[in-house]
């Protein structure tokens, strides 16, 4: 594969993001690091092209499941910026451990990016984005990617916001459920990135498996997955001051 991009994106926002960046630089290879049924150890990239490594922040971490399945990967020396996606609260450590697995995978990393993209609990912080001025933002760091890729071996070293140890990330509480509407159609079943939704009674999460990633809920075509309400209007106004103000995106180079 030449020039790739490799996602996580559950809900399609680091997908937005990645693909206006994708759109400028002439992206034909795409991985899902969200689908389980891919063997990811015969995902090597041929080292000559530019890649692109998208994932959300979920606690200002990595997602472990995207992080299990990069591992997998072999970037081969691909000229490589990595991308975390944030929903307009903070990215935290998420963009420091991208990109120090990227580069254990053999991925060459010449840029990081954090991209703000709609919160996919909390669909009111970051509505709409990446808006119109986060494309031109976005296009902007593509055209710089280009240049970065072009000349791989001088990208100096650059460090990145974010600690070491990373902050602890335990998971969420929160599990989505069908209500008494579900169809039991069975599509949240087949798309859950983790298979926490069994086939045979996709009305059921199996809680200990679910990362919480909300895909269920973004793509049930009867409306039927939902969080409990009351505890998102708690956490609504618990994480109010947080997410306040419009967050910047940023690249690192
Ligand atoms: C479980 C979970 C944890 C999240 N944690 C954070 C966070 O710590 N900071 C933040 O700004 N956004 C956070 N978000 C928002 C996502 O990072 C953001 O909405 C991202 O665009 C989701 O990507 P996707 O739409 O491709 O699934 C979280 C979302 C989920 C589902």
């Amino acid at each position: 594969m030449k020039n790739c991009a490799l996602q996580f994106s559950p809900t399609g926002g680091v997908k937005r993001v990645m693909d206006i960046l994708a759109s400028e630089l002439s992206i034909d290879g795409q991985v899902d690091l969200s689908d389980p049924e891919t063997d990811f150890s015969e995902v090597a990239l041929d080292g000559d092209g530019v890649c692109l490594i998208g994932v959300p922040s979920f606690g200002g971490r990595v997602p472990g499941i995207a992080i299990e399945r990069l591992r997998k990967t072999n970037g081969n020396g691909s000229a490589t910026a990595v991308v975390c996606v944030f929903g307009n609260r903070a990215y935290e450590d998420t963009l420091l451990e991208l990109k120090t697995e990227a580069e254990a995978a053999g991925y060459k990393v010449v840029a990081a990016i954090a991209a703000v993209a709609e919160h996919s609990i909390m669909r009111q912080h970051a509505k709409n984005r990446p808006d119109e001025a986060d494309e031109l933002e976005l296009r902007g760091y593509a055209k710089e990617i280009q240049r970065l890729a072009a000349d791989k071996d001088k990208a100096g070293d650059f460090t990145v916001p974010g600690n070491s140890p990373y902050k602890s990330y335990g998971g969420s509480s929160l599990k989505p459920k069908a209500d008494e509407s579900c169809l039991s159609c069975g599509l949240c079943a087949e798309k859950c990135p983790v298979q926490a939704i069994p086939k045979d009674n996709p009305a059921l999460t199996e809680n200990e498996k679910c990362i919480s990633c909300m895909r269920c809920v973004a793509i049930c075509p009867n409306g039927s997955r939902k969080l409990d309400e009351q505890t998102i209007i708690a956490l609504t106004q618990a994480t109010k001051k947080v997410f306040e103000g419009r967050k910047l995106n940023e690249m690192h180079s």
